[in-house]
């Protein structure tokens, strides 16, 4: 019998104790032990206590990519990330568009959805406008849970109510349209929908289950646009490729998908640098791609040619980023990376995320329609098999320059090279 992850108490444990039974369940070695228990940076209560059977972090690499422009201001914009050529095609696309003026961003106002589930309404359309009529009531009562909110300008602002079909009958779905400032909103939001609830099942004799914010964030959009002077490009037949690549994305679902991941390299590896959640934004981006299409799943940029034969580039997406709460503000890193971006608030950061999200694909579809990307992939792919044949951080470059040449990219012939590099040098 296999050993059993049945572990009682496990979370009552210390970090160090529960990094022995891990260890003891895999056969960890001292080595493999240590990856999994550096905290790095971060003081080790502080981790203990971000989420739950803590043992360690995982350290992934922070980058910085250069050359932004957005509304006239230079950002140097962090990236954590784990994939090669991410914050070397964010930066590169980024200066392309410089000498037309850069990126020109916007966001809406911060408005998420609390969603509240009804059902068991006798007559759902009834409930739906008595909902409707007890407006003023219900966002008195939502923006009693959150005075701070209120004063700086946020708060419920609406409601909106419709009755669902669904394979249990009708449902009445109450939408609480909340401005969450510089929050991401989850926590506001959900207290607030919890709150409401048992008044929306006074008012309409149903009942209510769900009660939770909605990542399909339709309200709380960024949008960013650039314009790339097909000289800067490469010349019109390289316009024309990035459009072309872009109505693949546009017409198939199946490389909308990737259109879309290239797109969320840049922003994700932005919002987790700040400390912000990913899964949401991801969530919400994915979910905004569909519902933009009607059900069909679309790319959330759009490029177009304007009348000097330039690329025009554009994208608009659910932007569900703060800068208060949650890990922004208590994570040193990611404190430190956002004093790095200088924002004052949570839309110019997403003004931010939206323009490297646009940069990325840019680069990616450029990279596609053009000699592919695996060239681009190369050298880092070299140096990383450089390292793993056990090359000097001095013996790299030599050894990357000889794989490419060999295009022979395999740990093997690194070791060969290598091997034949220390010989010469021994002879001299
Ligand atoms: C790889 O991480 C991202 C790309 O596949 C995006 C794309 O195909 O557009 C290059």
């Amino acid at each position: 019998m296999g050993k059993s992850s049945e572990i009682s108490g496990f979370y009552k444990l210390s970090m160090s104790e529960r990094a022995k039974k891990v260890k003891e369940f895999a056969d960890l070695t001292d080595e493999e032990l240590k990856a999994i228990t550096s905290t790095g940076v971060l003081d080790p209560d502080l981790v203990n206590r971000m989420i739950e059977n803590v043992v360690g972090t995982m350290p992934v690499p922070l980058g910085y990519a250069c050359n932004f422009m957005i509304n006239g201001k230079d950002y140097i914009v962090p990236m954590a990330i784990e994939e090669p050529s991410v914050v070397a095609a964010a930066s590169n696309l980024a200066k392309l568009c410089r000498s037309t003026g850069g990126f020109k961003a916007s966001m809406t106002d911060p408005i998420m959805i609390g969603q509240i589930q009804l059902v068991n309404a006798k007559t759902p359309h009834e409930a739906r406008l008595n909902i409707l009529s007890h407006k003023d009531e219900i966002l008195q009562m939502a923006n009693e849970c959150d005075p701070v909110l209120v004063k700086f300008g946020g708060g419920a602002k609406d409601v909106q109510v419709r009755v669902l079909e669904s394979k249990v009958g009708p449902m009445v779905i109450t939408h609480l349209l909340v401005d969450t400032r510089d929050a991401m909103g989850a926590n506001a939001v959900n207290t607030m929908a919890e709150a409401l609830a048992p008044y929306l099942e006074k008012i309409t004799g149903g009942r209510v289950y769900l009660r939770i914010i909605s990542n399909l964030a339709i309200f709380r959009l960024a949008r960013s646009t650039a314009t790339w002077s097909k000289e800067e490009l490469g010349g019109e037949e390289v316009v024309d490729g990035i459009i072309t690549a872009w109505a693949f994305a546009e017409a198939d679902p199946f490389r909308c998908a990737t259109h879309n991941k290239g797109i969320m390299n840049g922003i994700t590896a932005v919002v987790l640098a700040t400390g912000n959640d990913t899964r949401a934004v991801e969530a919400g981006a994915h979910a905004y791609a569909s519902y933009k299409g009607n059900g069909t799943y679309k790319p959330l940029t759009t490029y177009e040619k304007d009348a000097n034969g330039n690329l025009v580039g554009s994208i608009e997406l659910p932007m569900a980023v703060g800068l208060v709460g949650g890990a922004t503000k208590t994570h040193p890193t990611a404190k430190a990376n956002v004093k790095i971006l200088g924002v004052k608030d949570a839309k110019e950061l997403g003004c931010i995320m939206a323009s490297v999200g646009l940069a990325q694909n840019l680069a990616a579809l450029k990279a596609l329609s053009t000699e592919g990307i695996q060239r681009g992939h190369m050298s880092l792919h070299a140096r990383n098999t450089a390292i793993q044949a056990g090359a000097a951080i001095e013996e790299v470059d030599a050894v990357v320059k000889e794989l490419i040449a060999r295009k022979k990219v395999r740990v093997d012939v690194a070791e060969e090279v290598l091997k034949d590099l220390r010989a010469k040098k021994g002879k001299k």
